[in-house]
């Protein structure tokens, strides 16, 4: 009866749709169901997003500003910064960070204290979706017992089910709408209702037969990808060894392979809040089975090696110059941990800066047209704008992120060296810059 209440409501688009973390995927996700037509309640704890939220301020590259101001102004979405309307609403989807700690180890508390304040006013006839990844058994072994510590009982008082987030924040191809998303409830009637829910915003929602399922699939999706970027930063730097060997030019040519081979690229580490972390909250659960996932943490610690490894290369570079590493001026181009993004999270460009000072590099700037201000070792650093003044001053300059807005065939003509770790000055004339690039020893 509950149920078919609630599948009622989603399907009349009357049901209120919380959003508990208004970040890269909570407020994506509220704005999808606000333009919808349903009523969207955000719930952050960061007033400052609730603020801006409020007066239709859009603080999320990925988000259209004028939707969001339109939906606010129609009062189809809004925020707060506390849980005083969770019985309002019919479904609740969390969307809070799932970091590591400081010794790898999964950090949950965040989905717990969502859960703990969703379990204070839980009420009968509710949907409670986890979108943040996490480790196997996270939905059964942990949220569920604090929402049925309430007394209501899951799949016949409230529904409980796991359903990952793809979000690909910067990718224009693939959105929210047009990208499929793995559901698993807990019993048969959460499935079903996470479902409908999913499937009123995604293109299409596949259901799989446990949470746990759904919890491990996207850890195969994130580390699928740490475990390919590995393979071939490790190539990358064997080519390095080798020379003469351009690992970009191996890739492309593997890439014409029309099956079986699917192309992936080296790079000056991994960064963000997914591919990352990953592998550790795998690694974490697998030791409490006496199981070591030796593949899994030897990638992730390979890409994690490599702003090491670009390090080593801009140290080396600057050894052929008439210049300390002290004095040397090394300019930053990208500061985010991927194109086109103003996400810094565990950026391996902030890593490398990280460790040029740690090596008292002591000249330091960096531009990135998505960040305006970063810290790093405790000192702020402002992004300077890119001139042609700068470049030719710059000893050495450094292309940690490829934003597509930078004009590469600028930096070449007025640098006089680039240590290039994306590819991004491929096929362009160097003219007088020596151009070094990762994986390509010449
Ligand atoms: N960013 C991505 O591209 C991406 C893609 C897929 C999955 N994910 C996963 O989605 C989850 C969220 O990631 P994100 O990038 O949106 O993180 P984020 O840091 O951008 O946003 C999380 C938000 O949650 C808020 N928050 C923290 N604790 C809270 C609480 N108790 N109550 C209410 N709000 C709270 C924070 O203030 C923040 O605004 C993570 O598990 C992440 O791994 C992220």
């Amino acid at each position: 009866m509950l149920q078919m209440t609630l599948k009622d409501r989603i399907r009349k688009k009357s049901a209120t749709i919380g959003v508990i973390g208004l970040g890269y995927v909570g407020l994506p996700l509220a704005v999808e169901y606000a333009a919808k037509g349903f009523r969207a309640v955000g719930i952050d704890v960061d007033q400052r997003k609730v603020d801006s939220v409020n007066s239709g301020e859009n603080y999320i590259d990925d988000v259209d500003s004028e939707v969001l101001a339109e939906l606010v102004k129609r009062s189809r979405l809004s925020a707060r910064s506390d849980y005083e309307c969770i019985s309002s609403l019919d479904v609740i989807l969390i969307t809070v960070p799932t970091p590591f700690t400081k010794s790898k180890e999964p950090d949950i508390s965040y989905i717990l204290a969502a859960t703990e304040g969703i379990a204070k006013s839980l009420r009968t006839g509710q949907l409670v979706i986890l979108k943040s990844t996490t480790f196997p058994n996270t939905t059964e072994a942990h949220v569920l017992p604090i929402l049925e510590g309430t007394g209501l009982k899951v799949g016949k008082d409230f529904f409980l089910a796991f359903s990952p987030e793809r979000i690909d924040p910067g990718n224009k191809k693939f959105t929210t709408a047009n990208t499929p998303v793995v559901v698993g409830g807990v019993t048969k009637a959460c499935t079903e209702l996470a479902c409908l829910a999913t499937e009123q915003v995604v293109s299409k929602a596949i259901p799989v037969s446990s949470p746990k399922v759904a919890e491990m699939e996207k850890l195969l999706e994130n580390i699928f990808r740490s475990v390919n970027i590995a393979l071939v930063n490790e190539l990358a730097q064997l080519c390095d060894r080798i020379g003469g060997i351009d690992i970009w030019e191996v890739i492309e040519s593997a890439k014409t392979k029309p099956f079986g081979y699917m192309p992936f690229y080296p790079g000056p580490g991994i960064g963000g809040h997914c591919i990352l972390i990953d592998p550790y909250y795998l690694a974490w659960v697998a030791r409490q089975y006496d199981f070591q996932t030796k593949f899994i943490t030897l990638a992730a610690e390979t890409n994690e090696n490599m702003p090491f490894y670009v390090k080593n290369m801009i140290l080396r570079e600057i050894s052929l110059l008439p210049v300390s590493l002290t004095d040397a001026k090394i300019l930053i181009l990208g500061i985010a941990f991927k194109r086109d993004v103003d996400d810094t999270r565990h950026s391996p460009a902030l890593k490398v800066m990280e460790l040029l000072l740690q090596e008292n590099a002591r000249n330091i700037s960096y531009n990135d047209p998505h960040v305006p201000s970063v810290e790093v070792d405790s000192q702020r650093f402002e992004s300077v704008p890119i001139t042609k003044a700068l470049l030719s001053s710059a000893d050495c300059v450094v292309i940690t992120t490829d934003h597509s807005s930078y004009d590469y065939h600028m930096i070449l003509r007025h640098s006089r060296l680039v240590v290039d770790t994306r590819n991004a000055t491929r096929g362009l004339q160097t003219g007088a810059c020596r151009i070094v690039r990762l994986g390509n020893r010449v």
